[in-house]
């Protein structure tokens, strides 16, 4: 790639997160998602660090404005009401229990991450910062320690949307919804049809948020006979990652890092309960029946992220990537359920990418993570900034001009940050 080409995609994934801009927080796309997404956000401030460090700062702190008082980040935050997303605040009715109308589910926490990325970019503008964000960060976690912690010592997901890997097969088998009633889809208006989940997905979606609100999204009720508990390598690797950077950041704060360091341990347990006894994959288990998903995703190499090295899934990734030419798609395209336009069952999404390569040079697998790099330089270079691709031809699916993506050029893929 030419200078003046990755410069001009510099600029192009600049004007992305500007025109993604409403106002001191960033929506993921135009009119697909019209609110604030959690670990889009997130995201979006590591994206806004390379260019414009208060921004970034901005970024997570209107995340955390939204907080609960019990330390959950929701994974939307509606700060307007748009008659064009469904389910919006109307549905979700959790009035009573945050500053800023929101879901009542989280999302994958990225966020200690990335705070810690921006924070080391300008520690003169970041201490101040870091200090007052980082109680809020702590009771995020602890919130997952307490409320979504399964007896195997891995993070379960309470609603498929919550790993953010929405209609992934790893939640097939673990809940059948009945009664849902009618409603109408807005997301289909926005994209086709063919790249979204299915209506049976939604039933099970909108299921699951009627008994939220049932409940009173009350986390003591809504966990007695959950219908919905699957264990999450997307959850499980990204909390201990943010964990550890967590840690990292007591320790420069001087601050009690005991309980921290705990998490990190059980976790780091945890972790190998994940395991699929007949592939040695990282795998989602539902915690209901103690199946093993059975399914190679890109959460499944997201070990190296967290911090753990592991030869098994090494020799599956160098297989992965002889498959094809573009980056790890989130289904193996040796499945069954492989659709390589169905948003979570087989797309290649550059977030989780990223986040692969980041694991993978931080362990030394310079070569692996070069590789994602490249791919993932010349996939945005050929076909843009769209939200996912078709991992074998490269098709741009669902969402264009999509803030992540250029996030992601912008803090990792983009040649001006360097090679590793
Ligand atoms: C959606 O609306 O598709 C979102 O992924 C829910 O978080």
């Amino acid at each position: 790639m030419t200078n003046s080409k990755w410069l001009q995609l510099d600029e192009k994934a600049q004007n992305i997160l500007i025109k993604n801009d409403r106002g001191g927080f960033t929506v993921p796309t135009a009119g697909l998602y019209p609110y604030q997404w959690n670990w889009d956000s997130a995201f979006a401030g590591w994206g806004f660090s390379t260019f414009d460090i208060e921004r970034a700062w901005q970024e997570l702190e209107s995340l955390f404005a939204g907080q609960w008082n019990n330390g959950m980040v929701p994974h939307i935050l509606f700060r307007s009401n748009d008659p064009d997303y469904f389910p919006g605040p109307d549905v979700w009715g959790t009035e009573q229990c945050g500053p800023i109308s929101s879901s009542g589910i989280s999302q994958p926490p990225v966020a200690a991450t990335f705070v810690r990325a921006i924070w080391e970019k300008d520690k003169t503008i970041g201490n101040n910062r870091l200090k007052k964000i980082f109680p809020k960060l702590k009771a995020w976690h602890k919130w997952f320690m307490t409320w979504r912690l399964t007896d195997r010592n891995c993070i379960f997901i309470s609603h498929p949307w919550e790993a953010g890997r929405d209609n992934s097969p790893d939640w097939d088998n673990a809940m059948n919804p009945v009664g849902v009633g009618k409603y109408t889809r807005r997301d289909t208006s926005h994209v086709d049809g063919s790249m979204r989940p299915t209506q049976e997905d939604y039933d099970r979606y909108l299921w699951l948020v009627q008994r939220g609100r049932k409940l009173k999204w009350d986390e003591e009720l809504m966990s007695v006979n959950r219908p919905f508990e699957v264990a999450d390598p997307t959850m499980t690797f990204i909390l201990l990652r943010a964990s550890r950077d967590l840690l990292y950041m007591a320790e420069a704060l001087d601050v009690d890092n005991i309980e921290i360091s705990e998490w990190c341990s059980t976790l780091r347990e945890g972790i190998e309960t994940l395991r699929n006894p007949d592939g040695g994959f990282f795998n989602a288990i539902n915690c209901r029946t103690d199946e093993h998903s059975g399914n190679i995703t890109s959460a499944s190499f997201l070990n190296w992220y967290a911090g753990i090295d592991d030869d098994e899934t090494l020799k599956i990734l160098t297989k992965t990537l002889e498959e094809t030419r573009y980056p790890i798609p989130s289904l193996s395209i040796n499945s069954e359920k492989f659709d390589g336009m169905r948003y979570w069952r087989g797309p290649t999404w550059v977030v989780l990418n990223s986040l692969v390569g980041i694991g993978l040079s931080e362990m030394g697998y310079i070569a692996e993570a070069t590789l994602l790099r490249k791919r993932t330089q010349s996939l945005i270079l050929e076909k843009g900034f769209a939200e996912y691709f078709h991992p074998l031809n490269g098709t741009p699916g669902g969402g264009d001009s999509f803030t992540w993506t250029a996030a992601v050029w912008l803090a990792w893929a983009s040649p001006s940050n360097g090679e590793y």
